[in-house]
């Protein structure tokens, strides 16, 4: 629901398409989605040195990042959790629509916050990247120690813990971030950039 009245949609002089013509490739977010630890980050930085290394205009929108300004109002209740990814997608769209390939790394824990973001693109802009990993192992790395605070009860809420993880039914590109070296999840997705013909 929109708050505001009395507001009019202006199109920009200077599209997408145009953006896109002048870089040379398309533009999308590449929306990666997994539980704490499973990789997320790692990979999501790793394509985008690699995309930049390629000159091609990137941009990476991280989970702890955004929350220590954009989003530094926002808890992890579900609630918060929905406005966070709300925010994110907008904050995404526009990154698309100034032609950058930008990739996202949050939780993004429920299956309908993904979907909405989806629908805010135009069709194959929206490229959902499930990082696949199993519970215990990302408890095993974990490389912040919070899964262990969690289960010392000193965070609540935690995902997979004590709040809910909806793994993704359809994603454009699953990675098995336990049997992958990061060299070879960054070669996954940006075969599937190059399949799609968006670099
Ligand atoms: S999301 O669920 O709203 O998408 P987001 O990706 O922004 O989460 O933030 C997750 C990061 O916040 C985790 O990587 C972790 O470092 C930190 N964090 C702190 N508290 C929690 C919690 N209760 N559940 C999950 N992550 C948490």
């Amino acid at each position: 629901m929109s708050k505001s009245t009395n507001i009019t949609w202006h199109d920009t002089t200077i599209s997408k398409v145009d953006r896109n013509a002048q870089n040379g490739h398309g533009s999308c977010t590449l929306w990666f989605t997994g539980l704490s630890g499973s990789g997320k980050s790692t990979i999501a930085n790793a394509v985008s040195n690699e995309l930049f290394r390629q000159g091609i205009n990137e941009y990476v929108l991280d989970g702890d990042n955004i929350r220590h300004g954009l989003n530094k109002d926002l808890g992890f209740s579900d609630h918060d959790r929905t406005e966070n990814i709300r925010r994110i997608g907008e904050v995404a769209k526009l990154f698309v629509d100034s032609g950058k390939i930008v990739t996202t790394a949050f939780i993004s824990p429920f299956r309908s916050d993904r979907e909405q973001v989806r629908d805010l693109f135009e069709e194959g802009e929206f490229i959902e990247v499930f990082v696949s990993c199993p519970i215990e192992e990302c408890e095993k790395r974990d490389p912040k120690q919070l899964y262990a605070k969690a289960r010392r009860g000193e965070i609540k809420d935690f995902t997979g813990i004590d709040s809910p993880y909806e793994a993704p039914e359809k994603p454009e590109i699953t990675i098995h971030s336990n049997l992958l070296t990061v060299g070879e999840a960054v070669e996954q997705v940006l075969n599937y950039l190059r399949e799609k013909n968006i670099i």
